[in-house]
């Protein structure tokens, strides 16, 4: 397995200048300032403190460029860096944050030995003691490196970021993922208003994406109570995931961001909204393609409340472009659930076998009581 290094490192580098304070990378976040030799044992890193601005504990090895493994040989760029966590092992560093506020959390990871993997990422003092598991299973890349994104709400204006991976590979210690570019932003949920009762509905608002990053982000699935990377937004799935987009990149219907489905119908995109029961609803959306050669005709965007659901086809030549749609609906109690899944299942036409899907965005939900409807709703 070959990791194309080169390119992912050189987003790396290129993300640097954003860094301190606001959002960008963390302190030593690309990993490029080095341990002493001194504090490591080959490859393995010896001391808590070795690695600057981190503290690591358990197997875990800092891998520099044109370094091998086994039959994976890492292309780096001199002078470029990264972290493997063994068993058991893990990486935290000091965060100052405003208490109160919501922070997502970019990261990079490619996968090793296993079929699956899973980290744990969680920060302390947190909402509950729990971490939160990030699976590392489906490859959503080409280079083998794809971005994952997680949140959290700030208890305290210092917290400690943690990445921690547990014993996938018990019979080797030193087997697990390769972390890099681990970045922050903090996260400004926009409100609800009556023209949209929807959080977010424009995708605008979202994880970190590493200027230059030519991939997106993934959203990993999520529980109800954790705080979303994307605000508004819940990511339903057992282990598949969200790819969040950015306008820089990819097509994107409107504004900056998107959503694209890229996991068929084992991922789904929610969102609650409060409603009053009985009024009539009117659910606007783009379904569309991000221009990335994800050819379908069509491609289709299952749509659905409690009340209704709607297949919206789109033809996809790969090249970008949408198409608007709606669905009507009768509200029928206190919350409505509004949800979008891919129906079917996409690679790019350029034979990499990287998944792809059609891309929601510009999504607004509008309800009004009865006596207006008619008025409002034409
Ligand atoms: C590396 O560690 C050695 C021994 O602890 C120490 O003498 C040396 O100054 C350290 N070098 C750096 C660059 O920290
Ligand atoms: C370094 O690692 C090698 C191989 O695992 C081991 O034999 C050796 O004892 C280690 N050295 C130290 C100083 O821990
Ligand atoms: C809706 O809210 C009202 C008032 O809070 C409550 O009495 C009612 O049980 C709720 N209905 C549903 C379906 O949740």
């Amino acid at each position: 397995m070959m990791l194309n290094g080169a390119l992912f490192l050189l987003v790396c580098a290129a993300a640097r200048a954003a860094a301190s304070g606001g959002d960008g990378p963390l302190l030593n976040g690309n990993f490029e300032y080095a341990p002493n030799r001194s504090q490591m044992n080959g490859t393995r890193v010896m001391a808590p403190n070795a690695i600057p601005y981190w503290k690591v504990t358990g197997f875990v090895e800092y891998i520099e460029s044109g370094a091998r493994q086994g039959d994976m040989v890492l292309t780096v760029p001199e002078g470029r860096h990264a972290v493997q966590l063994g068993t058991e092992s893990s990486i935290r560093q000091q965060l100052s944050v405003t208490r109160g506020k919501y922070y997502s959390i970019t990261f990079s990871a490619a996968r090793t030995c296993a079929q699956s993997e899973r980290l744990k990422v969680s920060v302390v003092p947190g909402d509950d003691d729990v971490a939160d598991e990030l699976p590392i299973q489906t490859v959503y890349t080409s280079s083998g490196w794809d971005s994952y994104s997680w949140a959290f709400k700030a208890k305290q204006g210092v917290v400690s970021f943690i990445i921690h991976h547990g014993d996938d590979h018990a019979e080797d210690p030193a087997c697990g993922p390769i972390i890099d570019c681990v970045a922050i932003r903090a996260l400004n949920p926009p409100r609800a208003t009556p023209h949209n009762m929807l959080i977010n509905g424009d995708f605008e608002e979202g994880p970190y994406i590493t200027p230059g990053s030519p991939w997106g982000v993934l959203v990993p699935p999520m529980d109800e109570d954790d705080t979303s990377p994307l605000p508004g937004w819940m990511v339903m799935s057992y282990s598949k995931v969200v790819k969040y987009i950015d306008s820089a990149h990819f097509r994107v219907p409107h504004g900056a961001r998107a959503v694209e489905l890229v996991a068929g119908l084992e991922v789904a995109l929610v969102q609650e909204v409060a409603t009053v029961p009985g009024s009539s609803c009117r659910l606007q959306f783009s379904v569309g393609d991000a221009a990335n050669g994800c050819a379908a005709s069509p491609m289709r965007v299952q749509v659905a409340t409690a009340r209704g659901s709607k297949s919206v086809p789109y033809n996809s030549k790969g090249t970008g472009g949408y198409t608007r749609d709606a669905l009507d609906f009768t509200a029928d109690g206190n919350s409505t659930r509004v949800v979008f899944y891919s129906s079917g299942y996409h690679t790019t036409s350029d034979g990499s076998g990287t998944l792809c899907g059609p891309v929601v965005d510009d999504v607004s939900l509008v309800c009004v009581s009865r006596p207006h409807a008619r008025r409002l709703l034409r």
